[in-house]
């Protein structure tokens, strides 16, 4: 999506993409203030982009995690024997896959290039030419899927104006367009006005940083707020509708996503208002028969005791606000069960929850 450069003009960018041997991504801890873009050599350099979120986001995570087992299929060309080259990738596939725990994109780009790479049968120069193809086919798929996701999403925006939405879900947590996002930007490039309301989202704040600032670049009208807003805000009738994204969603439908999802939902609930999911498929984990299935991530305390941002003066700096003595937890997501969601918006359509959420035939 667009980018407003500092010199005046706008330049498409993904938020991930592969070129030669090494792996390209937007440094998202460093937004708004400061675009740039990191590369990783090695796959274990790319590994550690989505350890410490350089990359973050379910799809984005994703499309990186595909590219970094092509990376290692490069790599393992250095072993010359196809013995100790599938070695050097079954190592690898295990090391992407203890990357992060909860979003399913991962370990869907992972298997899905490695069944390329275990499919072909021509070699390791194949094996890795097929990594490549497939990793690159993996990222376009979501950028495709999204794009779809904010074609059918459109309609739940008809006679609703004013969204809220919580975390990241637009272009930077997936390849391109996003998901919750994605509607959004789909209706305005119809003509039509939208407001988000865009939660900070403690402790990372990708709501305050990220969002703000995909929403700044596409021109749309936005208030950032207080993660704790939501609620009176909905009472005040000022949000239409909710959209959020997902990190994984089990076969009924219980979706995982950002921490503070699942009260937004119960607020939602309590004052009448739509609350939807967007994402694609591969976002869907049958083998997760209910929420309480899917593992969920609990990070760093030092992110709750920690904010970073900038000066007055522009420089990049942290403070603390908790007392020294404190403790903190700081689980990353949350699940909303599914009773709370009206829909969920793929890339094959809306699936609305009349009587449950079966997700087995969406796949
Ligand atoms: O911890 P993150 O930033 O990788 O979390 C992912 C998210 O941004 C959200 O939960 C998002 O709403 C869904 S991912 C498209």
């Amino acid at each position: 999506m667009k980018v407003r450069l500092k010199n005046g003009t706008e330049k498409h960018f993904r938020t991930v993409w592969m070129k030669g041997n090494s792996v390209y991504m937007i440094n998202q801890p460093l937004l708004p203030h400061q675009f740039k873009i990191f590369k990783c050599k090695t796959y274990p350099g790319t590994i550690a982009a989505i350890k410490d979120m350089t990359v973050r986001g379910a799809g984005a995570i994703g499309a990186t995690a595909g590219y970094a087992m092509a990376q290692a299929a490069i790599e393992s060309l250095a072993c010359r024997d196809e013995t100790k080259a599938l070695a050097y990738m079954l190592k690898a596939r295990e090391e992407i896959r203890s990357a992060r725990p909860t979003a399913q994109n991962l370990f869907y780009a992972v298997d899905r290039v490695f069944k390329a790479i275990a499919g072909e049968k021509n070699g390791i120069k194949a094996m890795a030419k097929a990594a490549v193809k497939e990793a690159m086919q993996t990222a376009d798929d979501d950028a495709n899927a999204c794009r779809k996701i904010g074609e059918f999403g459109m309609e739940i925006l008809e006679g609703r104006k004013n969204v809220l939405t919580h975390c990241n879900a637009g272009w930077l947590a997936f390849v391109d367009y996003g998901s919750a996002l994605s509607p959004v930007y789909a209706a305005k490039a119809a003509g039509k006005d939208i407001v988000v309301y865009s939660d900070e989202t403690r402790p990372r704040l990708q709501g305050a940083n990220l969002t703000a600032w995909e929403l700044f670049n596409e021109g749309i009208e936005h208030y950032v707020i207080p993660d704790n807003a939501a609620a009176a805000f909905m009472r005040e009738g000022k949000i239409d509708v909710v959209i959020v994204g997902a990190d994984r969603i089990a076969a009924n439908g219980d979706t995982a996503n950002k921490i503070g999802t699942y009260e937004k939902a119960l607020c939602a609930k309590a004052n009448g208002i739509p609350f939807y999911v967007a994402a694609p498929t591969s976002t869907i984990d049958v083998k997760c028969r209910t929420g309480k299935d899917i593992p969920i991530e609990y990070r760093s305390e030092d992110e709750v005791h920690w904010v970073s941002g900038v000066t007055e003066s522009g420089k990049r700096t942290k403070v603390r606000v908790t007392p020294e003595g404190s403790k903190a937890l700081n689980p990353a997501f949350d699940v909303t069960p599914e009773d709370l969601i009206l829909g969920i918006i793929t890339e094959k359509g809306i699936i609305y929850n009349s009587h449950g959420l079966s997700l087995g035939r969406m796949l």
